[in-house]
């Protein structure tokens, strides 16, 4: 194998990177994950390996605030390139805690693309996000709107972050690709990985199948009072299998040296704008359930609506997420039934007697 196929994939025990890693895999790429374990599991390596057909990433778990273990994971491994996803993304809690973010999520970043230059590899994807566009003065929503101030100390890290790529890209021969995630939901086909929130989950998704499979009595809907079609707040829900494969796209284009352009920025959603409600009507229409729900205030930081002009990734990755919104919900679904049924037969491992 060529070194050329040799990608580094921090984070890649998490929801996307972990999706990723299967995608890259199934294109025949060698993959090294570093990551610390802090929120997911050493048994997604495993059903990375199951799911690829007994082909498995090398796991280093490590912290990538280390500077010296970050510089000798490069000087071993030597990646051609690195697809960079590790960081705290937890927004009430970046509130709460902002120096944890900044101190995490701009460090591990700054270890990454030193360790990367120090060997030669030039070519980074950064795993970015559409908090960085705020309220958006016109959706949808493209790639050249002026981005505002961000809501959360999480989403500053990423606009710093993509500053920190930008201005690196200017004095080096780096070339980074920032993919701007809209919001990612579902899990593969296999239901063998998804999203695994380690601890209350705070996105819609998953505090949605917590319900349904009743580990949570009922959910909230924040606010029914925006200015928008049924009142509740519009979002460009993605499936995580299409954000996955647009990381492959990105990672060939690199490769392929063709872009004139070394700092590239990309709006990964579908172009459509779903609402709180739709979403939950589509989870329960696919699933033939009813979710509990109850509507209280809305909550404070979030956009009333965003959704992505996706024109400038399906043109120059030739990329277009592909996964429709019932594909979304069953997969969900599918996910959150797997995740209890391996939870209660480890339980049941452990003796301990099932109620
Ligand atoms: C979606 C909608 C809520 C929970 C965040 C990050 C963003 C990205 C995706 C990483 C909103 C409503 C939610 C609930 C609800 N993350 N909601 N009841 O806030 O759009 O984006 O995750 O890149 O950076 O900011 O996603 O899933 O939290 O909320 O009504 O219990 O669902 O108000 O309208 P969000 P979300």
């Amino acid at each position: 194998m060529s070194d050329k196929r040799k990608i580094l994939v921090t984070g890649g025990t998490g929801f996307i990177g972990s999706h990723t890693v299967v995608e890259l895999i199934s294109k025949g790429y060698d993959v090294i994950i570093a990551d610390d374990l802090s929120n997911s599991r050493l048994e997604v390596v495993d059903a990375i390996r199951v799911i690829s057909n007994g082909i498995q990433p090398l796991f280093i778990k490590m912290d990538l605030c280390d500077r010296n273990a970050t510089l000798e994971l490069f000087q071993k491994h030597k990646p051609h390139a690195v697809i960079h996803f590790a960081a705290k993304k937890l927004v009430g809690e970046s509130v709460s805690n902002p120096l944890l973010y900044y101190r995490n999520n701009i460090d591990s970043l700054l270890n990454v693309i030193e360790g990367a230059m120090s060997i030669g590899c030039y070519d980074l994807v950064f795993s970015s996000s559409c908090t960085v566009y705020g309220q958006p003065d016109v959706l949808p929503v493209n790639e050249f709107a002026p981005l505002k101030k961000a809501e959360s100390p999480y989403g500053n890290t990423k606009k710093i972050a993509e500053d920190i790529l930008a201005d690196t890209v200017q004095a080096t021969t780096m070339k980074v690709i920032s993919l701007r995630y809209f919001n990612p939901v579902g899990a593969h086909h296999s239901a063998l990985i998804g999203e695994y929130p380690q601890g209350a989950p705070a996105n819609l998704m998953p505090i949605i199948t917590q319900v349904a499979i009743g580990k949570r009595e009922s959910f909230s809907v924040f606010g029914t009072d925006y200015n928008t079609p049924d009142g509740t707040c519009v979002r460009d829900y993605i499936h995580v299998v299409d954000v996955a494969k647009a990381h492959v796209a990105a990672i060939e284009r690199l490769h392929s040296a063709g872009s004139p352009e070394r700092f590239e920025v990309f709006n990964l959603g579908t172009g459509i704008g779903i609402s709180v409600f739709g979403m939950i009507n589509a989870f329960e229409r696919v699933n033939a359930l009813k979710l509990n729900y109850k509507i209280t205030d809305r909550r404070p930081g979030d956009v009333e609506q965003v959704w992505a002009d996706t024109s400038l990734a399906n043109k120059v990755l030739n990329w277009k997420a592909e996964k429709s919104l019932d594909e979304m919900v069953a997969s969900a679904w599918a996910w959150e039934k797997a995740l209890d049924k391996k939870t209660n037969s480890q339980t049941s491992e452990k003796g301990f007697v099932k109620s």
